[in-house]
């Protein structure tokens, strides 16, 4: 199948940054998922470069806005190689050999089929929005986004009959639901046309930077109406005209909420009236905030990409904004938050296993796994369901829930790690088939998980793999080699750890100082003598003299049985691991428990527990604690925790 996507074209009047580079990463993630479909998939990405703000930046720099922009294109070619991002191609608008012809060509068209007029605008223009405002959009007579007084325009323009388009749109909608994506940004739009259109001016008079009317000399095309048509500029339209009916139309283009508008309604308003196929689908995502602040240069709070690129490479900044943040709503990201998601998701979880399959296959059989046939553990069956999930959300764009499957099949792999005992195995000469099929199960599941994780951390995917003896180029793997093999030898190889926690670099953010919220001295689930647990108990309990207390009083401790979905290690804490349980409830519980010195966070995973449900949530540790885990310990000793299997999530314990 071949497939078609797109991201925004970005203004050059500043660097990439981390918003910016969310967008081209999601939809680097989209364009290699696709790839690994065996899509005959085109990438495009570009810059937009006939903004006012880009003709100021280069006054300013005292240089000529062409090589400006040339320099800027360096710059954004750069940051985007740093990230990986793959694109097959760029467009920018000043390019005179595929864009000027297009953006012509199709203003000519729209002109001829009678949608543009000559007229007179006068109202309020923002160029930071490079857009029109009426009167009813400004915040005490400022933009409401860039907080600045609009330019007042009084010029001769020419109009787009954008009001024909209303019903024509609506229909667009109704017939094909999936043409706007997400839902949110779907119901924005409706209620946006619904409540009519204006015609819009679709040229700047007497300026030279842009490209001009084709039909009016004095005038350039508006810079919204000339950015969109890079997308049909690119593959051929106005000079190509076979290339652009075989690649045409796209199939997603992935924007910002800010601009799905421009993209959802101008864009295929401006197809329609110049008779050519419109996109299939649009994807608005949301945006990325700095400590829940907009970026902006006079914040001062710019991330720069690579910066966060160059702490761990690439990879971990792919995963962490692709995972952390739901595909279509906002996100935030902090430094701190990003350390400690590399310390969960990649030093602890994927790491260690990778790390452990590794060494276990070199120490107990030379890094050499023969082939091994099914041996009815659940990992196939586990891996099985994480391919489905994965590929199921990946086609409706729920990234970050398809790289969460592939998660839960590294936590379910290290729990079977754990469980399976490989080094208690190797101490028993009648186990060998056994210790051989473990570590053969263990290697499958981490060999599936990267190929899964390919098209979100290449990289790492590909070094993955080739640790677990499937060393093919990215380009030859297919989804289907996600399927479980049993029929091949493998050649493990153990070339170190892959990626280190950071307070082992000496990274400055994780320490054991005290913090605003210290941990508490004694943890919160009863890692201490099983006497003692019953001392958290007494606090809510009336006591009698004699230490005993009433039914009753028993009976107010709601006990619950719950299930760990995931675990994982507090950066600042020895003692607490941070829980999300399933107690039966609508959505899981997150409950900080003080057996970090007794379980690796991984081996737990999956577990039935027993939890206090009604104890008050307590904050620890900037994490809000929604109950606590029973666990019993001798004096000093580790703590065990108390298993109620086989009940079910949710059921009552008394
Ligand atoms: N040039 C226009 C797009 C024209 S497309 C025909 C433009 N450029 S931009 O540089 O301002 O933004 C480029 C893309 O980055 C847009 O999709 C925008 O929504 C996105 N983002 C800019 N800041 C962002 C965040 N903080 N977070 C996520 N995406 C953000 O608009």
């Amino acid at each position: 199948m071949r497939y078609f996507l797109t991201t925004a074209i970005d203004y050059v009047n500043s660097r990439p940054h981390l918003g910016t580079a969310y967008e081209k990463i999601t939809a680097d993630v989209i364009a290699r998922y696709h790839r690994l479909k065996g899509d005959d998939t085109w990438f495009l990405m570009g810059n937009d470069e006939h903004s006012q703000n880009v003709f100021k930046r280069a006054q300013e720099q005292g240089k000529d806005p062409l090589a400006y922009c040339d320099e800027m294109e360096q710059t954004f070619r750069d940051t985007w190689r740093g990230l990986n991002v793959s694109f097959d191609d760029f467009i920018r608008t000043t390019d005179r050999r595929r864009h000027f012809p297009a953006v012509q060509a199709l203003a000519q068209a729209c002109l001829d089929n009678g949608d543009i007029y000559e007229g007179f605008y006068e109202g309020h223009y923002c160029v930071g929005c490079e857009e029109f405002k009426p009167e009813k959009d400004l915040v005490d007579g400022l933009c409401p986004i860039h907080k600045t007084t609009p330019e007042w325009i009084k010029e001769k323009n020419w109009f787009f009959r954008l009001s024909k388009y209303q019903r024509p749109l609506l229909d667009l909608y109704a017939a094909q639901p999936s043409f706007i994506e997400p839902e949110t940004r779907r119901n924005e739009i409706l209620r946006l046309v619904e409540g009519g259109l204006d015609d819009i001016s679709m040229s700047r008079a007497g300026q030279s930077w842009g490209v001009p009317l084709p039909f009016d000399a004095t005038s350039v095309v508006y810079v919204w109406f000339d950015a969109l048509i890079n997308y049909a500029a690119a593959v051929g339209y106005g000079w190509d005209q076979a290339r652009f009916q075989s690649q045409w139309p796209a199939d997603l283009h992935i924007v910002g909420k800010d601009i799905t508008r421009f993209h959802c309604v101008f864009w295929p308003a401006m197809l329609m009236s110049a008779r050519q196929p419109l996109p299939r689908q649009v994807f608005g995502h949301g945006w990325v905030f700095f400590k829940g602040e907009r970026m902006s240069k006079s914040l001062g709070n710019i991330v720069d990409p690579l910066d966060a690129a160059k702490r761990f490479g690439p990879d971990p900044l792919r995963l962490y904004l692709t995972k952390e943040v739901p595909y279509g709503a906002d996100g935030d990201f902090t430094w701190e938050r990003f350390e400690e998601k590399y310390n969960a998701d990649l030093a602890n979880n994927l790491g260690n296993l990778v790390n452990r399959v590794a060494s276990m296959t070199e120490r107990y059989r030379q890094g050499r796994l023969p082939a091994s046939p099914p041996r009815g553990s659940t990992l196939p069956s586990v891996a099985e369901s994480a391919l489905t999930t994965y590929r199921e959300a990946m086609d409706r764009h729920a990234l970050h829930e398809a790289v969460a499957a592939a998660f839960r099949l590294v936590s379910a792999t290290n729990e079977f790690v754990a469980t399976s005992q490989p080094w208690a195995l190797a101490k028993d000469p009648s186990r060998d088939a056994d210790l051989t099929g473990v570590l053969y199960d263990a290697a499958e599941a981490v060999r599936i998980a990267a190929v899964l994780l390919q098209p979100v951390m290449p990289d790492s995917a590909a070094e993955i793999l080739r640790r677990m003896g499937d060393p093919a180029p990215a380009e030859a793997r297919r989804l289907s080699d996600a399927a479980w093999r049993s029929g091949d030898a493998r050649q493990i190889s153990n070339t170190g750890a892959l990626w280190p926690r950071i307070d082992d670099k000496g990274a400055p953010t994780v320490s054991e100082t005290p913090t605003p919220n210290p941990e508490p001295a004694s943890p919160p689930a009863p890692a201490a003598p099983a006497a003692s647990t019953a001392a958290p108990l007494t606090a809510v309990a009336a006591a009698s003299d004699d230490g005993q207390i009433a039914i009753d009083d028993f009976m107010k401790v709601e006990l619950r049985t719950a299930k760990i979905l995931a675990a994982e290690r507090l950066p600042k804490s020895k003692k607490l691991l941070k829980l999300s349980v399933d107690a039966g409830e609508p959505s899981p519980r997150t409950i900080l428990a003080g057996i970090a010195e007794s379980y690796e966070p991984e081996a737990i995973v999956g577990r039935s527990i027993v939890i206090v449900a009604n104890l008050k949530p307590r904050e620890m540790m900037g994490t809000v604690s929604q109950g606590m885990v029973l666990a019993a310990s001798t004096d000093g000793g580790p703590a065990m925790l108390v298993n109620p299997d086989p009940a079910p999530p949710g059921t009552r314990v008394r």
